[in-house]
């Protein structure tokens, strides 16, 4: 299988050691030298290539996903920071008819943890008592906050807690491993649920996992449906 990485920072780095283990060609590579202007996404480039996996910059993604849907080329997205952009990004998909996967949390853990939310949100909205809050923190040189992450969970949460802005705190500081936890308070009690990613290789195989998927299939999927057809 052939894959491109756009951006090649901290996690395109890592997909390329982890794709690499697993037998998978990496032929093609761009970051913010070799595709400032997007200059590097041309057919020509994009040619053989299966999949394109996509961990650069919530500024650079929606135009990177513009060409390479144009290209043809099924398209795996961990980039967060976009999704202001969703249903331009899913009729650009559909019009182009390429397969293409995203997600702001590729380990498998935290797309467990979303059920797991997703039905405390169930128990608790029930008891106006309890009110639901997030809390997210990362090391300091994260961009965006919240995280694609704690917004997924205020999404989850406020799909049972209807007409309810469910509050969000983040942190940036120091070498933090990406730490999410969602509460339920009332007067008398605090229940906490708490996920700590301890090493961004999760991250990676789960974008290794979700481009082995999309291979050959057309479609707008989020990384949580594949979970959970795959579990
Ligand atoms: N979904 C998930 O599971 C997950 C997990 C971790 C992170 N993320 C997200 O993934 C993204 C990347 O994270 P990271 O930690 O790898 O960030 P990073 O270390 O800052 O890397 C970003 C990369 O994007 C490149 N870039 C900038 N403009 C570009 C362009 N026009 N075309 C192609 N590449 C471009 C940068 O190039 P230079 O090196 O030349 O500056 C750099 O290589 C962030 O949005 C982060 O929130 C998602």
């Amino acid at each position: 299988m052939n894959i491109a990485l756009i951006g090649y920072g901290k996690m395109g780095k890592l997909v390329e050691r982890r794709a690499q283990r697993q037998g998978m060609t990496v032929s093609l590579i761009l970051d913010s030298k070799n595709n400032e202007r997007f200059q590097g996404l041309t057919p020509e480039n994009l040619a053989g290539i299966d999949v394109c996996i996509d961990f650069s910059t919530p500024q650079a993604v929606v135009e990177n996903i513009r060409r390479i849907a144009r290209a043809g080329v099924n398209m795996v997205v961990g980039t967060t920071g976009w999704y202001e952009h969703l249903e331009e990004v899913r009729r650009i998909v559909a019009q182009s008819g390429i397969g293409f996967v995203y997600g702001p949390n590729f380990s498998l853990g935290m797309n467990l943890f979303f059920k797991i939310v997703e039905y405390a949100a169930h128990l608790f909205h029930r008891f106006q008592e309890f009110d639901p809050f997030i809390e997210e923190a990362h090391h300091k040189l994260k961009k965006d906050a919240p995280s694609g992450t704690a917004l997924a969970l205020g999404r989850i949460l406020e799909a049972a807690y209807v007409d309810h802005h469910v509050p969000i705190s983040s942190v940036r500081a120091g070498y933090i491993p990406g730490t999410h936890a969602v509460s339920f308070d009332s007067p008398v009690e605090t229940i906490t649920l708490k996920h700590v990613a301890r090493s961004r290789e999760g991250f990676a195989d789960g974008a290794l996992l979700a481009a082995r998927w999309i291979v050959g299939k057309k479609g707008f999927y989020a990384f949580q449906e594949l979970v959970e057809r795959t579990g």
